[in-house]
């Protein structure tokens, strides 16, 4: 047996299914950060792994207008990291730091194991996704999902169509993700030395926080890549309350330059929120950008404003904002509980498949044979894992 199909299925994204996670929003506890890592850059497929907080930087507030912030600049030494590589990573570099942090994880996985309650170990963009999945009408995915010692492991694997894409990407894209990441630079310092002169830009490296969280009665311990802290934050701030996240957007001509109206035109909002709600960064800079990829203006919003953002963009009937928290948190939770019931062998007798495309109903649901190419765990987690 390489590939079972199992004929269990999970609602994903007709207007049926998205009615049906409408209802009360589920309790989505306090986020915390329990730790920290950074990675630095290698060559374009490999990147290195420090237990430390070497990649934080501050946020640095320019005045929000008027601003000329030039995101082509040096788009000729641009270091650009493997997308593929990045996808091939897997949890790896979130493993090795449970390796070196194993009381941190094994006091999460004894309070959930007590409870009898799951405990899901993943990263932040495979939760954005999820939670976007009601409203996806693009962009399938492939999860995979493990049982070890009782705990969750959850990946995303490339799908047909990213595979496409990064094989065949436009120069227009490489462009646009070259600006994201070039704002980026404009607004963050070094804390040690805020003059320090800021080299190439190189979208391998990043600062990692450890951020253990609960939606209703499920465990997540997550990792996200952080963009800055703000130095504005009281000291006492704990984190993740005191990042801010980075945002560059496309500055509609002719329109009053407020946040709320350049929303209306852009489905931009729920990907923001998504993102910065489940990990709890309060705080998202965004940058307006021309169309000659030029910064005009920057405004700050705060993330728990963006669904009433949304809510008002339906009322002026666009259709393409038109997004509800609860329906995404609801589709995350009801998720989170379906894979636990279906992954219910060890990782060495199986892994999970799920697989969703827009426009079909339902999750596909497959168990994959040990030693298949969904295997994602290392050989050296397996073997000194914590507990
Ligand atoms: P923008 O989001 O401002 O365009 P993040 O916002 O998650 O910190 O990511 C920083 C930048 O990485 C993004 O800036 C974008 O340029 C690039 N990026 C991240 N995810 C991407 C994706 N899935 N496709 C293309 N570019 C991406
Ligand atoms: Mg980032
Ligand atoms: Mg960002």
């Amino acid at each position: 047996m390489d590939s079972r199909r199992l004929h269990v299925t999970f609602p994903s994204s007709s207007t049926k299914d998205v009615h049906q996670f409408q209802k009360a929003l589920p309790d989505l506890s306090e986020p915390a950060e329990i730790g920290c890592f950074s990675l630095s850059y290698v060559n374009e497929t490999r990147r290195e792994f420090h237990d430390d907080a070497r990649g934080l930087r501050l946020l640095l507030r320019r005045p929000s207008y008027p601003l000329s912030l030039d995101l082509k600049e040096g788009f000729d030494t641009y270091k650009k990291f493997d997308e593929g590589a990045r996808m091939n990573e897997h949890l790896d570099h979130f493993l090795h730091w449970i390796l070196l942090h194993p009381q941190e994880f094994l006091f999460r996985k004894q309070s959930h194991k007590s409870r009898k309650k799951e405990l899901v170990v993943c990263v932040r963009g495979s939760l954005t996704d999820l939670m976007m999945t009601p409203y996806e009408k693009n962009d399938g995915w492939i999860f995979v999902v493990c049982r070890i010692d009782g705990v969750l492991y959850l990946t995303k694997f490339e799908t047909e169509q990213d595979v496409y894409r990064w094989e065949n990407g436009t120069e227009e894209k490489e462009n646009f993700m070259y600006w994201g990441y070039k704002f980026e630079q404009y607004m963050q310092v070094p804390p040690e030395d805020p003059q320090a002169f800021q080299g190439p830009i190189n979208n391998s490296e990043g600062f990692h926080s450890v951020i253990y969280t609960k939606l209703s009665d499920t465990g997540i311990l997550l990792v996200g890549e952080m963009d800055c802290l703000d130095p504005k934050a009281p000291p006492t701030t704990p984190a993740p309350f005191c990042y801010v996240e980075l945002k560059t957007t496309k500055l509609y001509p002719g329109l009053d330059l407020s946040v709320k109206q350049t929303f209306l035109c852009g489905p931009k909002l729920l990907k923001y929120w998504a993102q910065s709600a489940i990990c709890g960064v309060p705080k998202i800079l965004i940058g307006f950008r021309n169309g000659d990829g030029v910064v005009e203006k920057t405004e700050e919003v705060a993330t728990v404003k963006l669904p009433l953002l949304a809510k008002e963009a339906s009322r002026h009937g666009l259709k393409d904002s038109v997004w509800k928290q609860e329906v995404c948190l609801n589709f995350l939770d009801g998720f989170l509980k379906f894979v636990g019931q279906v992954v219910a062998k060890d990782y060495d007798k199986a892994a999970y498949k799920f697989e969703w495309s827009p426009g079909k109903s339902g999750v596909n649901v497959s168990e994959e044979a040990p030693g298949s190419r969904w295997n994602f765990i290392p050989e050296w987690y397996l073997q000194s894992r914590p507990g």
